[in-house]
């Protein structure tokens, strides 16, 4: 075999954030850029010498170059069996899905979700572990360390794979598998979910889901319109682009402005939901209604148990530090544990791995349950569309009834995008400084009850993470959160998180408004940046 040992120079910037390696698709393609992560990755899960590894991405420019590096390096490390996506394609849930049924010892998924695609774009690589999870921040500690001091990569010389032919191939020992990237993922759903009632329901309700010109088209495609029998229409910019037709796929209330507007016209769907990039988030619209991540995990969680693949209920329900505690007041009320956890979805899986989970999420538009080991956008939308095929109430009525019986959080996330690093660290130190004063005192009627730096022990393993957010606590009633982004490819992104709660909801978000200003007043965030508002408010 013509396994050629490549000398490299290391990168010092290799460090994996919230989600993966995420970069410019510039510093991406830089000499031996790719391969040095890659070989980082092969020696420090060598289990996968021998094992079956999953391989594919969001489609985005970029991803055919990096899978036949990764396809060639992964023969030249033993691999025996490699199951990658037809064109390169998965979608993050299929991916975590495909690593948990192959029972592969892990999978690369080549994403940076909902970031800008294309040549002037981002590339992300991402490492998931048997299982199905994201590597744990022990695993991405010992890749990065790797990365700094790595002189040699090892790779096969081999002709290019032709990843548009479905079927198997050896190369060079390997066993090279071109599957449909739907396949598995469509039969999930239809385990999962009650899809004559959703048939049924769909003769007489529409839905639309906007791909985003990203990976969930052929997905959403196959089971909506295909399985499902929703018609042509209902899927839009069903095609993955390499460039995502320039959009930014990212579905919430800015970058899927047009499907909001559409929901407030009088002949609006009955559901209408969006996914990102790489499938994982979701976005779900009424007529007239946004359901805000956080209420749709809290909906979900009430629900769930009328599914047929959760009919036995819930262990329990986990949400990310910043996400709503709507789904707390569910959970206290169904009598099951509610964990929470820092943000990113590596850390709900040793909950999910444990058996303690069946249902989480957080604010920035995730969604999952345990049939994966990532937030899966579609899951949510398919979720939606079988309780209101069960429930015979409209999505405004059903989110009515749960304020009702529940109260209702208030919620909002108010981004500060390309600040200098120096300024967002000012603007943390600052509050972060004035943390142990606050407790006690009183802001317009509201009592600081608690204000820390979020640390987190996990139930499962003992490991701990600190510095996961500052958080000002007023018992049940509100909170402020402030923590800085592990995202970003450049400059420093801040997070303000406003939670209200309303025992009785009322007409409009005055409340949330007023904690808008008096959050000012504590982090002094527009004061110490120059700003005078965010650049994104969600
Ligand atoms: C963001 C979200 C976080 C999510 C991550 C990956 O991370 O806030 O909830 O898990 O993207 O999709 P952040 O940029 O805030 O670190
Ligand atoms: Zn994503």
């Amino acid at each position: 075999m013509s396994i050629e040992l490549c000398a490299t120079q290391p990168y010092s910037d290799q460090k994996p954030g919230t989600a993966g390696l995420r970069k410019t698709v510039r510093t991406i393609a830089q000499p031996n850029y790719l391969e040095n992560f890659v070989e980082a990755v092969f020696r420090n899960v060598p289990e996968l010498n021998g094992a079956c590894l999953v391989l594919g991405g969001d489609g985005r420019h970029y991803n055919a170059v990096a899978i036949q590096t990764i396809i060639a390096m992964a023969i030249a490390h033993g691999v025996r069996h490699i199951v990658v996506g037809q064109h390169g394609w998965l979608s993050t849930p299929a991916a975590s899905l495909l690593i948990r049924e192959r029972e592969a010892a892990g999978g690369f998924i080549l994403t940076a979700s909902h970031n800008p695609a294309g040549p002037e774009g981002d590339f992300g690589i991402k490492f998931n572990v048997a299982g199905g999870g994201q590597a744990p921040a022990a695993l991405t500690d010992a890749i990065h360390a790797t990365t700094r001091s790595l002189d040699q990569y090892r790779i096969a010389r081999i002709p290019e794979v032709a990843l548009d032919i479905l079927g198997e191939r050896n190369v060079e020992g390997t066993r090279i598998e071109v599957i449909d990237p739907v396949d598995a993922y469509a039969d999930c759903m239809a385990q999962l979910f009650d899809f004559a009632a959703i048939r049924q329901w769909l003769d007489t309700h529409r839905v639309v889901f906007d791909a985003m010109h990203a990976i969930t088209g052929p997905y959403a495609r196959r089971i909506l319109i295909e399985m499902l029998g929703a018609p042509e229409a209902s899927v839009r910019n069903a095609e993955p682009l390499p460039d995502f037709g320039g959009g930014h796929p990212d579905p919430n209330l800015v970058y899927a402005a047009e499907l909001v507007q559409e929901m407030h016209c009088p002949a609006a769907p009955d559901l209408a939901a969006a996914s990102d990039g790489d499938g994982d988030r979701n976005m779900i619209l009424g007529p007239g209604c946004f359901v805000s991540p956080g209420d749709s995990l809290a909906v979900l969680a009430a629900h769930l148990n009328r599914l047929p693949g959760y009919r036995e209920g819930l262990r329990g329900v986990a949400r990310s530090m910043p996400t709503s505690r709507a789904v707390d007041a569910v959970a206290e009320a169904l009598d099951v544990p509610c964990f929470e956890t820092p943000t990113g979805w590596k850390y709900f899986c040793n909950l999910l791995d444990d058996g303690r989970l069946t249902l989480c999420g957080e604010e920035s538009f995730g969604t999952s349950s345990d049939h994966v080991r990532e937030k899966d956008g579609l899951w949510a939308a398919l979720a939606w569309m079988n309780v209101l095929a069960i429930s015979g109430q409209s999505l405004p009525e059903l989110m009515q009834a749960h304020w009702q019986r529940f109260g209702r959080h208030r919620y909002e996330r108010h981004d500060y995008e390309g600040l200098p690093d120096a300024v967002a660290d000012a603007v943390m130190d600052g509050l972060k400084a004035a943390l142990p004063a606050l407790v006690g005192k009183h802001f317009d009627g509201l009592e600081v009850t608690q204000a820390d730096d979020f640390a987190y022990v996990d139930p499962v393993d003992g490991s701990r993470a600190e510095g996961q957010g500052l958080r000002v606590v007023f018992g049940h009633q509100a909170r402020i959160i402030l923590r800085r982004s592990g995202t970003g490819t450049g400059s420093a992104t801040l997070r303000l998180y406003l939670e209200y709660f309303e025992a009785e909801p009322a007409a409009d978000d005055a409340h949330l408004r007023h904690l808008a200003k008096i959050a000012e007043s504590i982090t002094q965030l527009c004061a110490r940046s120059g700003r005078d508002g965010p650049d994104l408010r969600t």
